[in-house]
């Protein structure tokens, strides 16, 4: 009698604790914490700030054998760079405390998501993995789609720190660091000038000082007209002597502020910002002084190359040609910093010619980890996939595997300083990046930093074990008896993995690019064009549709774009059998009768393209809807509601931009297509 009450207890218990939802509010990301079991750290190297972060996060994280004793080391070693670490059983070694932090982080992540910790040896790609945040005084972002800045709260009150800061940023610390992100720039490209006056260096200090024991630095992006804005001198001509002595002056005010300040990040002479070419200096004047003026410190000057001026026939050539001239001349203390492709974050371009062709320059990645054109925060959208496209891309530049990540990491040419950045999509919103799986896209763009040979199918992997399987008991108890690997694990993995394609599907398929509607970069608008705006601003610039077709000729008898492309590729991509489908629109003006590996025609492929995309994110939704069990109700409910605007508009996308490319074509749309309303 007493066993089968007991039984009766047990059974109801169970059942409800399989039909609870447990409560995760999403703050912690990737650094979920159950009840840690005992540990012993033991840790020989100096006393440091680091290091005694490293030794808290494996006290409260450790689940591991109970009462294990970890030894943390500091000690040199050939095999490890600046930030290495090796992993051997319990033993974590590095050259210097950050390293050892990353092994922690490391350590914990191979334990949480199953990997051996036996003979890791882990270096990173680059030496410098920073954020670039689109954040200004106001507390705005620059197409921030979760909340406001972290940093900033408005003009009157941006520069007084409180406790909620604090401890925000020491969290927004240690979700990079966990992932090895080591610096971020913390100030949208051409910050307000009163970001350089006095009680914003100290803002930007406190910031610094909240950061660092997490290893991570701070960087700042000045506006090029500062000594004028700020200063009150007459001119920002870099070869001015007052302006030179403006910027040493700032440099070591910064400095005496914040001794490990990483350095400045730069937009000139582009979308109408102020740079060197206002005095007819070059972009090699212009960033070498303000290298100059950073290098007694250490300090780095990350110059971008997104530059296009309107009128002009291609954009995208426009970067090789402004910055190829000056190879070579750069000081060693500066990078070009080179988005993916040669236009704007578009949800698929080539790589940027750019990429391997300076070959006495320092170049480093830049690419977009806020969703600005690939559905902001409401669509699901994982972009590793996309960075893994780019940075395994054959540039061709020293022969064949000279791909973009070995030709800005070091490997393929010597450079004294290597760098990647992500603009990034966090804001204050209580998950940090409003869609829950966003986040995934700041997690990866922190680990195709760290190692930019991973696959996005392990990057996936253990960002999805690491978010969503059980960790606490309330957790693991309401996941007892499910099968979360083949019920959770495995679909949704798969999802992540489609998502990117599924974008391109319906948003741009087959080579588009650029076809939005108005500022927003939200919607469809391939009939987007009014009087009075830049051509380069407007859809028809970029798909140049008319009765015979669509594309845009980039071949010798167009804008000969092919040509910034080293052998074999200016030829394959000129070539009308050989480019890749993928980027057909984008270098050729193609017949909508033109016949497609498929056996279709252009026409029907580009519409059953678009139809599959919206089919996809059905498919999504389906999933989701079954990944329930799995999730706590907040995680769930929110994604679910995302996934339906998103399903929404991605079937906007696809009969926009099918109906008014018809009125081009005249051609029928194809009986398997839904038809568009
Ligand atoms: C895009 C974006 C701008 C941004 C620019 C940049 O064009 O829409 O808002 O300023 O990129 O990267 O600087």
């Amino acid at each position: 009698m007493k066993t089968s009450l007991l039984k009766f207890i047990f059974i109801l218990t169970a059942v409800f604790y399989s039909a609870a939802t447990y409560a995760e509010n999403g703050y912690d990301l990737w650094l979920r914490k159950g009840p840690a079991k005992p540990v012993k750290v033991v840790v020989s190297g100096k006393k440091s700030a680091i290091l005694d972060a490293a030794k808290q996060e494996l006290t409260e994280f450790w689940q591991g054998t109970p009462n294990a004793t970890i030894q943390l080391v500091v000690k040199a070693d050939k095999s490890l760079k600046t930030d290495g670490f090796k992993i051997n059983g319990n033993v974590i070694t590095a050259g210097n405390d950050a390293g050892v932090l990353y092994g922690v982080y490391d350590m914990l992540r191979r334990m949480a998501s199953g990997q051996s910790t036996d003979n890791v040896l882990s270096n990173p790609s680059y030496q410098r993995r920073v954020l670039n945040h689109w954040d200004n005084p106001t507390g705005n972002i620059e197409h921030g789609f979760a909340g406001k800045s972290i940093f900033w709260r408005n003009e009157k009150d941006s520069v007084t720190v409180n406790a909620g800061d604090l401890s925000r940023w020491k969290d927004y610390a240690r979700l990079n660091a966990s992932i090895g992100i080591n610096g971020a720039v913390i100030n949208n490209v051409n910050a307000q000038p009163m970001m350089l006056s006095a009680p914003y260096l100290k803002k930007y200090a406190a910031i610094a000082a909240a950061v660092r024991p997490y290893g991570m630095k701070i960087y700042m992006a000045p506006n090029f007209a500062s000594p004028i804005r700020q200063g009150g001198l007459k001119t920002a001509d870099p070869l001015d002597p007052e302006v030179i002595k403006y910027w040493q002056a700032k440099a070591k005010e910064i400095y005496a502020l914040i001794p490990d300040f990483g350095g400045f990040l730069i937009k000139a002479n582009s979308e109408g910002q102020p740079g060197p070419q206002d005095y007819k200096r070059t972009h090699v004047d212009g960033a070498n002084m303000l290298a100059d003026a950073l290098k007694p410190y250490g300090g780095i000057v990350m110059w971008r190359a997104f530059v296009y001026a309107p009128n002009d026939p291609d954009r995208a050539k426009q970067a090789v040609q402004e910055f190829m001239p000056f190879d070579g001349q750069f000081r060693d203390n500066v990078i070009i910093q080179v988005k993916n492709g040669p236009v704007d974050f578009q949800p698929r371009e080539p790589f940027s010619p750019l990429f391997g062709a300076m070959k006495k320059t320092s170049v480093m990645p830049e690419f977009q980890i806020m969703q600005e054109y690939l559905g902001q925060a409401k669509h699901l959208v994982f972009l590793s996939t996309m960075w893994e496209e780019c940075l395994k891309s054959d540039t061709y530049q020293m022969g064949a595997g000279s791909t973009v990540g070995k030709v800005t990491d070091g490997s393929v040419y010597p450079q004294k300083y290597t760098a990647i950045a992500g603009v990034s999509n966090i804001g204050l919103d209580s998950n940090w990046t409003a869609h829950p799986f966003a986040a995934a896209n700041w997690y990866a763009f922190g680990r195709l930093g760290w190692d930019n040979t991973l696959t996005s199918a392990q990057i996936a992997d253990e960002w999805l074990k690491l978010t969503f399987a059980p960790v606490t008991d309330e957790g693991k108890a309401a996941m007892a008896g499910k099968n979360w690997d083949a019920g959770f694990l495995a679909p949704v993995k798969k999802m992540m993995l489609d998502s990117r394609e599924a974008a391109v599907n319906y948003m741009m398929p087959l080579g588009l690019h650029h076809q939005f509607s108005a500022y927003d970069h939200y919607g469809p608008g391939s009939w987007y064009a009014p009087a009075r705006t830049r051509a380069d601003w407007t859809p028809p610039y970029y798909h140049k549709a008319d009765k015979q077709g669509i594309g845009f000729n980039r071949t010798e008898t167009g804008t000969d774009a092919v040509s910034q492309y080293h052998e074999p590729l200016s030829s394959t991509f000129s070539s009308l059998e050989n480019v890749p489908e993928m980027y057909l629109l984008w270098f050729q003006h193609v017949p909508w009768t033109y016949k497609m590996k498929s056996g279709r025609t252009l026409w029907d492929e580009l519409c059953i393209k678009y139809d599959t995309g919206v089919k996809q994110v059905r498919q999504f939704q389906v999933v989701w809807d079954m990944a329930q069990p799995f999730v706590d109700k907040e995680r769930f409910e929110n994604v679910q509601s995302r996934l339906r605007i998103h399903a929404r508009d991605a079937q906007v996308w696809k009969d926009g931009s099918i109906l008014y490319f018809q009125t081009f074509s005249g051609m029928p749309i194809p009986y398997e297509v839904e038809r568009p309303v």
